[in-house]
């Protein structure tokens, strides 16, 4: 979700602004996920290193993540969402701590569209971590499960469609193992103006590429 500094800035208005914004964006596209029978959406919310921003616009992030918290748990529950979170959430506080579980746990048995939200995520992290956690359950050999039974992706599916909206052709340390074979969609419209049709226009790029796997042909 690229672009949300880019689209306050261009409005002479402070970060945080963009970052409103673009949850807007984003509860647009959840209802085109939902209407279009996407299973799951990872959203890219907080990374490892956006703690290098200033404290200001980092605060702000937190207080939205809080309030929309609260603003959206009834919706997500209507919705039949279930809500995961990837990444190490001890570092924020205690409070938004049990929020997050909160959320996850009342939205745990929900069977509709799984919303992964990564806060405070690094794909290098995950990925050590899986390494360290299935050496500590095996010896030997690691096979490729080993691996995945340990990711904070355990059980889902890998990524299919990766979009990155904001201009930037980059992976910025996203799910490094899940996108092995995962289609790449970059478009330069900044988050905040990311509209239902530009996600329509991304499933039908994936819809319209043909997936190898390494192999000469794979049907779809
Ligand atoms: C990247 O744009 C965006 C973020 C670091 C934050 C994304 C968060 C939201 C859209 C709010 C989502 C809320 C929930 C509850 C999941 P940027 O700031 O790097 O933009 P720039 O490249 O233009 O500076």
């Amino acid at each position: 979700m690229d672009g949300n500094g880019r689209w306050a800035k261009k409005r002479l208005l402070p970060r945080i602004a963009g970052h409103k914004k673009g949850l807007e964006a984003l509860q647009k596209i959840i209802k085109s996920a939902i209407k279009y029978n996407i299973s799951t959406v990872t959203l890219y919310a907080f990374s490892t290193e956006n703690w290098n921003r200033p404290s200001e616009e980092i605060n702000g992030l937190m207080n939205l993540f809080s309030e929309s918290i609260n603003s959206e748990t009834d919706k997500l529950i209507e919705n039949n969402i279930s809500v995961l979170v990837l990444g190490d959430i001890t570092i924020f506080t205690k409070e938004l701590q049990i929020k997050i579980k909160s959320l996850v746990k009342k939205t745990s048995k929900n069977t509709g569209l799984k919303l992964n939200i990564a806060l405070n995520y690094g794909a290098r992290s995950e990925i050590l971590m899986a390494v360290n956690k299935a050496t500590k359950k095996k010896s030997g050999v690691l096979l490729e499960k080993d691996l995945t039974e340990n990711l904070y992706t355990k059980n889902m599916p890998d990524v299919d469609l990766l979009i990155r909206t904001g201009g930037q052709r980059r992976l910025s340390n996203f799910l490094l193992w899940q996108i092995a074979y995962s289609e790449l969609y970059f478009i330069d419209t900044l988050w905040p103006d990311f509209s239902e049709k530009d996600f329509v226009n991304a499933l039908y790029f994936f819809q319209n590429t043909e997936r190898k796997f390494g192999n000469l042909k794979v049907d779809k």
